[in-house]
């Protein structure tokens, strides 16, 4: 297997070879040291993919099932192709500062987007290095950041379900918080794999941030936020990469170090990814130079 880096951020691989013990370990030694791999040559069926996943970790079916391939649950679907007056999948998924499984007690490891049609335009997703973003604090924010905890939730982003109409919406957001309440952790975490520190902040799902005596901190979020490059609607911010792909491409990132965003594309273009995320518990990879 050939790995190459790739402008801005992560590398692209090539030649992998499933049967191959030492392709599979560098294939996610790659995806934790440079956050993103882009694997050519991949043409999978849901199952396929399914099998894909299992070789990075244990594949999680999504709470929600509007989202889930109706032959396989494991494969999450993104589209706003409809067949037959049929829709597969959810539409306009992601289009907002998230990781996922943000909001759930544990976040996934590893997130594997299979692009079945890709627009022609504003075409990618968006991603965003929370290490570096950490990094690149200056000393007092990294400070005051230090003791807080972050809360994360869906509530805002929720999508509204096909059976959720004419249902009242403070019973439908009852329901969010009592399937999803908001989830606490370190604003700063420690990278399960690789140690580094994460400012895992998002967006679109951290709800507060919290300092140690309990107060929120609307402002410090926000600056935490703008000075990983969140809240510039430009998207423009040096610190945002763009990746894009094609159909034939797998691609592959580490969900806790990253952030990400799926583009906005305003035309009616038919757009449908497949995506499987996995629970990695194998331990150790070490911090990328
Ligand atoms: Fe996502």
């Amino acid at each position: 297997m050939k790995i190459s880096p790739q402008p801005g951020m992560g590398v692209v691989a090539e030649g992998f070879d499933p049967s191959s013990d030492s392709d599979v370990r560098r294939l996610k030694q790659a995806a934790y040291r440079h956050r993103i791999v882009l694997l050519k040559d991949q043409h999978h069926d849901p199952a396929g993919l399914l099998e894909f996943g299992r070789l990075l970790g244990a594949p999680q079916t999504y709470y929600e099932p509007v989202y889930r391939h109706p032959d396989v649950p494991e494969v999450f679907v993104s589209s706003n192709v409809a067949t037959g007056g049929r829709r597969l999948g959810v539409p306009k998924t992601g289009q907002f500062w998230h990781s996922d499984y943000e909001f759930m007690p544990r976040p996934f490891d590893l997130t594997i987007i299979s692009p079945r049609r890709v627009p022609k335009e504003r075409r990618g997703t968006l991603f965003i290095d929370l290490v570096q973003a950490y990094r690149r604090l200056d000393p007092d924010l990294a400070a005051a950041a230090a003791d807080t905890e972050a809360i994360h939730s869906p509530r805002r982003k929720f999508k509204i379900r096909p059976d959720d109409v004419y249902r009242p919406i403070g019973d439908v957001i009852a329901e969010i918080d009592a399937r999803t309440p908001p989830v606490r952790r370190p604003t700063v975490l420690r990278h399960p794999r690789t140690g580094e520190r994460v400012l895992y902040v998002t967006e679109g799902g951290t709800e507060a941030v919290e300092d140690a005596d309990g107060r929120r901190r609307p402002d410090l979020l926000k600056q935490l936020l703008s000075a990983a490059g969140q809240l510039d609607e430009t998207t423009e911010h040096p610190a945002i990469h763009l990746q894009t792909f094609d159909v034939g491409d797998l691609l592959i990132w580490d969900n806790i170090a990253l952030a990400h965003r799926s583009l906005h594309n305003p035309s009616d273009e038919p757009a449908e990814s497949w995506r499987v995320t996995v629970y990695d518990d194998e331990p150790g990879f070490n911090p990328p130079e």
